[in-house]
């Protein structure tokens, strides 16, 4: 029963794999000859094997064939003896093949996953920062999942399934046909009366697990969403737990439906794969009995004919199914070489150099810019759309141009959209610009690698995200070969220190889902220290505290201001204590640059920055004169 499960199950889940086929080129085949390369030896090795194994398998009927002979005839209880030894060698045999083919399969197909995964994860982390802000991340991790997997089922299941049931099948009929052609043809006449329906029924089956695993998809994405912190919070504010409950409820409901419909599809097939070999032996009893007892038939033939048959029908299933698995392996490696092709906007150069030693002037070169549009940075498939937004590319910068001399400090202000974020994003090249020069020390960041930006500059947010790791391991992200002294004393200058020494696994906490563990400001904080440990030559501020209580803001903006010490900086500013102690305001309207000075200069203008300070600055500027900020 074991194979016939086997091969069915194999037939269904090729067919569920048609549904998006495509037409494949040598160049996928090539693609795949290439990864399968390196294991050549191994698929030899394994083809030799199930060759081997197939004709174990057929020896064993005929030897048993010989043994009711030589009863027949009356020979000695040699003959039997040596026959029965030779059965159970076989078996033997039989059974230590089993276990290394399997194993060369295992091996075959795991290290294929492998190769694959890391080619694909490796390629996935380079991708630029607009990738991640247009695919969605389930798209992505089922890229490197399921596809991945199918993509090894060729090389495992259908490598093995099409050659030693091909062989099998082959040397099967081959010997049966010689025993009696007759009896082979008449008993392989009832097979269509089950390959026929097994086809249409798998196609049957193949619509409801597709059905399946678009309500199993969606109940993920409505957990995944619905289970974070943010997500859950949302819905005790202003979901309805009952309704989402129902929807639940309601698709889970519809996927047992499909799950008992297939199970009875399923047995209902084996069922009749069963009886139609069981009748077919029927056939081969009867007629083999027949011309026996006339005398045209040895009394063995018709023993090894019935076990010869046995073996004949699960190869055939498995047969019948094995293009359509062949075709759904090449539709996962398709899947997988598309990700792998998607060219990085963002490349290093291969003679990129470092940013020059020393300390670092920032400046901005007459640079415009727009994010770049979807079919630029994704995939369709990725961003479970059918058809990428071509549109975007609208100019978000204008003609941006400006410098910061090494150890100043420049302010951006203006309103909310103008830019501002995106002048930051363009320094440590997350985006290329599309007129224009960025540079670090006078040096093009096209030019520099990517390692070098890294070291050089670093950035914090308003939203600083956290790894779910420990407090070690975030801190640690910024600089590798940082000790625990150095740690700690990140955090002293951050003033965590006396949180993190609360908490009860210390630096080992875990601080949870995008940081959630942690209040808004700590989980600030703790960015800012990371930025202390990496003592990155230039920083750039993006309303790190915009979202911060006057408290932990005061604690916030202390530790900013050692961040801030003797660096070259660039703060986006919503509070006027940074904005006057600026070398330079640059005011950004609309993408472009409207006034630049410094605030004494600004005001007495009486410009866009004197409006902005009357409306953004000045309530809050009062209160915090009596502080004492940085
Ligand atoms: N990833 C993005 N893709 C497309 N457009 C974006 C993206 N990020 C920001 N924008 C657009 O760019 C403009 C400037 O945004 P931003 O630089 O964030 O403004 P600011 O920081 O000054 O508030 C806005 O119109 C915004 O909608
Ligand atoms: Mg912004």
């Amino acid at each position: 029963m074991d194979m016939e499960v086997t091969a069915w199950t194999s037939l269904h889940s090729a067919m569920n794999a048609q549904k998006d086929r495509r037409p494949f080129t040598r160049a996928t085949l090539r693609r795949i000859a290439a990864f399968a390369r390196p294991h050549r030896g191994r698929i030899g090795r394994f083809l030799l094997l199930s060759v081997v194994t197939a004709l174990l398998a057929v020896a064993t009927p005929v030897l048993a064939g010989g043994v009711v002979d030589a009863i027949v005839r009356g020979d000695g209880t040699g003959t039997v003896t040596r026959l029965a030894l030779l059965i159970a060698l076989i078996a033997v045999c039989e059974a230590g093949l089993g276990l290394l083919t399997r194993w060369l399969s295992a091996t075959l197909g795991e290290g294929l996953i492998l190769d694959l995964r890391t080619a694909v994860f490796d390629h996935v982390q380079r991708m630029p920062v607009a990738f991640f802000t247009r695919t969605r991340t389930g798209a992505l991790v089922s890229r490197l999942n399921n596809d991945v997997i199918g993509a090894q089922r060729a090389f495992s299941n259908t490598l093995s399934g099409v050659v030693s049931n091909l062989v099998t099948l082959l040397l099967t009929l081959a010997v049966m046909l010689t025993i009696s052609w007759q009896i082979t043809l008449l008993a392989l006449v009832l097979l269509p009366v089950f390959v026929v329906p097994a086809r249409r029924m798998g196609s049957r089956m193949a619509s409801l697990q597709r059905e399946a695993a678009g309500h199993n998809a969606t109940m993920g994405t409505q957990m995944t969403e619905r289970f974070s912190a943010p997500g859950a919070t949302l819905i005790k504010l202003f979901g309805r737990p009952s309704d989402e409950s129902a929807a639940f409820a309601a698709r889970a409901g519809r996927v047992r439906d499909i799950g008992i419909r297939t199970a009875m599809l399923q047995s209902t097939f084996i069922t009749a794969l069963t009886l139609v070999s069981a009748l077919a032996l029927a056939l081969v009893y009867g007629l083999g009995g027949y011309y026996a007892l006339r005398g045209s038939l040895e009394p063995g033939a018709v023993v090894a004919l019935a076990l010869l048959l046995t073996r004949l029908y699960a190869p055939l299933t498995a047969l019948a199914g094995a293009r359509v698995e062949v075709m759904s392996a090449m539709v996962s490696f398709e899947r997988v070489f598309e990700i792998l092709d998607l060219k990085p906007l963002i490349a290093e150069k291969p003679d990129a150099r470092r940013v020059p030693d020393g300390p670092v002037s920032v400046e901005f070169d007459g640079v415009s810019f727009g994010y770049p549009s979807a079919d630029k940075v994704s995939l369709a498939s990725l961003e479970e759309v059918a058809t990428l937004d071509s549109r975007g590319g609208t100019r978000v910068l204008h003609d941006v141009s400006f410098t910061a001399a090494p150890g100043r400090m420049i302010a951006l202000v203006g309103s909310s959209g103008a830019g501002k974020s995106t002048i930051a994003q363009l320094l440590p090249r997350l985006y290329d610009t599309d007129a224009g020069t960025v540079r670090l020390n006078g040096v093009d960041v096209r030019d520099l690698t990517a390692d070098s930006i890294r070291e050089t500059l670093g950035m914090v947010t308003q939203d600083g995200h956290l790894f779910h790791e420990s407090v070690r391991a975030n801190l640690l992200l910024a600089r590798p070969d940082a000790t625990e002294d150095d740690i700690w004393d990140a955090l002293r200058r951050s003033r965590l220190d006396g949180l993190v020494a609360s908490l009860p696994d210390g630096l080992d906490t875990v601080v949870g889902e995008r940081g959630y563990r942690l209040s808004g400001g700590e989980r600030q904080r703790l960015t800012i220290a990371r930025l202390l440990l990496a003592r990155q030559r230039v920083v750039i501020l993006d309303e790190a505290t915009a979202h911060l209580d006057s408290t932990s803001e005061a604690a916030v903006q202390e530790a900013l201001a050692e961040a801030l010490e003797g660096r070259t900086a660039v703060v986006i500013a919503h509070r006027l204590s940074t904005v006057r102690a600026a070398d330079l305001i640059l005011v950004v309207e609309d993408g472009r640059i409207v006034e630049r000075g410094t605030h004494e200069e600004l005001l007495s203008i009486g410009g866009r920055y004197e409006e902005l300070y009357r409306t953004q600055f000045e309530r809050p500027g009062r209160e915090e004169e009596a502080r004492p900020v940085g």
